[in-house]
């Protein structure tokens, strides 16, 4: 049987992090897991959206103010977040950008790299030691099929560019680094031997309010055309997230997405990876240089576990 929402475990007791809940894939992965009795943080750069969201989810939730284009905000959030809460059982880097207004973050990263990655990198660097204790603990990183159109250097001078708003391989660099870092945390975390498993997964196409930014002009006809023949809505599209975060059968390092139409839709599976974003000397470059960034070093536990490094198992369920 084909995985579904229904499949999601009794989440009683568990506080989650979702990043973006206030509207498209976000939204739906909180109302799960505020359904399935997780206590939810909204974590939303407008509260006024973040509040509604809400309202629609019911449930126990909470939210929290965070703009990932700050390195500010998001140290004031994780501040925020360690003050009220000891534990933190799930952490969602769902939000993003693609072709947005504005060039550069409030710290001078190109745009879809700092709020995409960069902030991400930070927030869960802030939050990793609420859930290094936590047998079952997991972090899912939110990533795309655009990750293969993230062509050339990951580097300093693509970070700081200010000439990726419209571009498709700026978006599809900043959801490569998504990838490499879900990757090295999961081999980071292992090799510290901790609880806490880190996973990918990308939702395939969906119309939500990512759509809603400014692509170059001859995106437009594709993006339309995709949207109308090979998406799925928001709900089915936050599955492979939703599966990521609570399977357990999902082992730590996984990459799931849909399993249909070119990935694009369908029930959540073992996704692929492009070459680029399983080169291990890429993924540890890229967390120098964004510990560098950021300047947000992770505290990963101290005990080491040899045995366990380097561990990573696709999952290998029938296709739904
Ligand atoms: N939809 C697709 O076809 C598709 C395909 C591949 C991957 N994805 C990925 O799926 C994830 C969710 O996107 P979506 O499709 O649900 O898009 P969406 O409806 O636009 O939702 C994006 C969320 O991110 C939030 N956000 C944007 N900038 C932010 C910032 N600076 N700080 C904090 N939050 C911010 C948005 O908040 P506001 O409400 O304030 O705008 C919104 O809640 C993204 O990582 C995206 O790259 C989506």
């Amino acid at each position: 049987m084909a995985w579904s929402d229904a499949h999601v475990l009794d989440q009683s007791g568990r506080t989650a992090l979702v990043t973006g809940a206030s509207g498209g894939i976000g939204l739906e992965t909180a109302r799960v897991l505020a359904d399935r009795g997780a206590h939810v943080l909204l974590a939303c750069r407008s509260m006024e959206r973040g509040r509604a969201a809400a309202a629609r989810i019911g449930g126990s939730t909470e939210v929290v103010h965070l703009d990932l284009t700050s390195l500010d905000s998001v140290r004031e959030a994780a501040e925020g977040v360690r003050g009220r809460y000891e534990r933190l059982d799930l952490l969602v880097n769902n939000a993003g950008v693609m072709f947005p207004s504005y060039r550069r973050t409030e710290d001078g990263f190109e745009a879809h790299f700092g709020v995409n990655h960069l902030g991400h990198f930070a927030l869960t660097g802030l939050l990793l030691d609420l859930m290094t204790a936590l047998p079952g603990s997991r972090i899912v990183t939110v990533a795309s099929l655009a990750h293969r159109a993230g062509l050339g250097a990951l580097d300093e001078d693509a970070a700081r560019s200010s000439t990726g708003r419209r571009s498709l391989t700026a978006y599809g660099r900043s959801k490569l680094a998504n990838l490499l870092f879900a990757q090295e945390l999961h081999r980071r975390l292992a090799t510290a031997g901790a609880p806490t498993a880190s996973l990918a997964a990308h939702p395939g196409l969906s119309p939500t309010g990512l759509w809603h930014g400014d692509p170059p002009w001859f995106l437009r006809p594709v993006a339309a055309a995709g949207l109308r023949w090979l998406a799925h809505p928001a709900d089915r599209a936050a599955l492979p997230s939703l599966r990521a975060a609570t399977d357990p059968h999902v082992p730590g390092g996984a990459h799931l997405g849909p399993s249909k139409l070119f990935e694009s839709r369908g029930a959540p599976t073992a996704a692929r990876s492009s070459r680029a974003s399983r080169d291990m000397a890429a993924q540890d470059r890229l967390w120098k240089l964004s510990e560098g960034l950021t300047g947000v070093r992770y505290a990963f536990p101290s005990v080491p576990a040899p045995e366990l490094s380097g561990v990573v198992c696709p999952v290998t369920d029938a296709r739904g």
